[in-house]
């Protein structure tokens, strides 16, 4: 049986939804077993000819310039959301409505009444979603976690988590939606905090209360037609201390204006036993100390992923071969398939993800209260 597949948008996130939707039965059928064969059948983008020209190249049937004919359309099963953030919440909301499943890009929302609203209507609808959070489905990312899960590293006492790019520390980078609450909500926060926050849930479960400080550090930027400057009206950077459900304790910084960063997200683990280090700039391996041999050999080893990690073996029999970004996308793909299917339950899914709006909206609102204890 085959599944109708329709993306909207066609920028960075629409191409790795393209490439996951064309490329997750050739690299992972073998392990999704029962699930459809998805059919590439429509494209949304605007205007029309770069919709068309689009779908030709990324070997769609159709192409729209109309997302609610998209959504309404009776050959579509699945529809990939790849837009702005201010039109995640009027997309899904439509979909679901339709009975369509919904693979939505983070974050979820512009407000966290309006993650709340999606994720009711997934749940009234009884339809399968996901989230772009990419991250959590790397196998380095899936191996710390069996790690972190089997005790290798003791009781979990500690998170430290970071999340640092440079794609807004220039001050004359011209201003753009990202800038503005209307259109993309919270800056840092929700386009990058939120990866952090999925990959600390992940690890230590739900946040239990936090204290947090923001700081917007362009306040103007340059207007692209060259009529002024526009105002930032969204953050930088902010700072975050945790606690979590489990007790232990946390810590978060998020900056989207630190000069030579690019994907500079990850973590340290702290245990009683180890500690587990990541970064996603080398995304292909974990660093991994644990108190045990003699004291004069004891070190932080590097674990390259491989094939024993799965699926990395499905992309690729040989380790340390490295997978890249869009690998993870077909893997985040799959799951959604799966879940479906039926055979798991997708993740993340929408209560997932309102799980993390939840988090950096306290975060902000922490922030805004002049750092007071936010109890989620
Ligand atoms: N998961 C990740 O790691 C990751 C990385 C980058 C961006 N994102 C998220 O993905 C989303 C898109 O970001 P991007 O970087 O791909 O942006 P982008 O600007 O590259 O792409 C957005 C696309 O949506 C199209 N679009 C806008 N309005 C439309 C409409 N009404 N109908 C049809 N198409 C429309 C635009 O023309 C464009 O092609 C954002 O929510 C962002 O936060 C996620």
């Amino acid at each position: 049986m085959a599944l109708g597949i329709g993306v909207i948008g066609t920028g960075f996130m629409g191409k790795t939804h393209a490439l996951a939707w064309r490329n997750v039965k050739a690299v992972l059928g073998g392990v999704n077993g029962a699930v459809e064969t998805p059919e590439l059948r429509l494209l949304c983008e605007t205007p029309l000819a770069r919709a068309e020209v689009m779908a030709d190249q990324f070997g769609f049937a159709g192409a729209t310039d109309d997302w609610q004919a998209l959504v309404n359309d009776p050959a579509i099963d699945v529809v990939s959301i790849t837009t702005p953030n201010g039109l995640h919440h009027p997309m899904a909301m439509a979909a679901i409505a339709a009975g369509k499943h919904v693979w939505c890009e983070k974050p979820m929302a512009l407000t966290l009444a309006q993650a709340e609203e999606m994720a009711a209507a997934a749940r009234a609808r009884g339809v399968t979603t996901m989230l772009g959070y990419n991250y959590i489905s790397n196998p380095a990312f899936t191996h710390a976690q069996r790690l972190a899960q089997s005790g290798a590293i003791g009781r979990l006492v500690q998170f430290r988590g970071w999340v640092d790019e440079d794609y807004q520390a220039d001050p004359d980078l011209p201003w753009s939606w990202r800038a503005k609450l209307e259109d993309a909500g919270l800056g840092a926060l929700g386009d990058i905090g939120t990866h952090l926050v999925s990959m600390a849930h992940g690890l230590m479960g739900p946040v239990a209360s936090l204290i947090a400080d923001m700081q917007t550090i362009h306040e103007t930027r340059p207007l692209p037609d060259g009529t002024g400057r526009g105002v930032v009206e969204n953050e930088d950077a902010a700072s975050v201390i945790l606690r979590f459900a489990n007790g232990a304790q946390g810590s978060m910084v998020i900056s989207r204006s630190a000069w030579g960063r690019k994907s500079r997200l990850g973590f340290e683990l702290h245990g009683t036993k180890g500690m587990i280090v990541f970064d996603q700039e080398r995304m292909n391996e974990l660093q991994l100390y644990q108190n045990e041999g003699p004291k004069a050999e004891q070190g932080f080893k590097t674990i390259l992923t491989g094939p024993a990690h799965a699926p990395y073996g499905e992309f690729c029999p040989a380790p340390g071969h490295q997978l890249g970004f869009n690998d993870l996308k077909v893997i985040e793909c799959a799951r959604l398939l799966r879940g479906i299917a039926g055979l798991e339950q997708a993740q993340p899914d929408f209560e997932a993800g309102l799980r993390i709006e939840r988090v950096i909206h306290a975060i902000a609102a922490s922030a805004r209260a002049g750092g007071t204890r936010m109890t989620l």
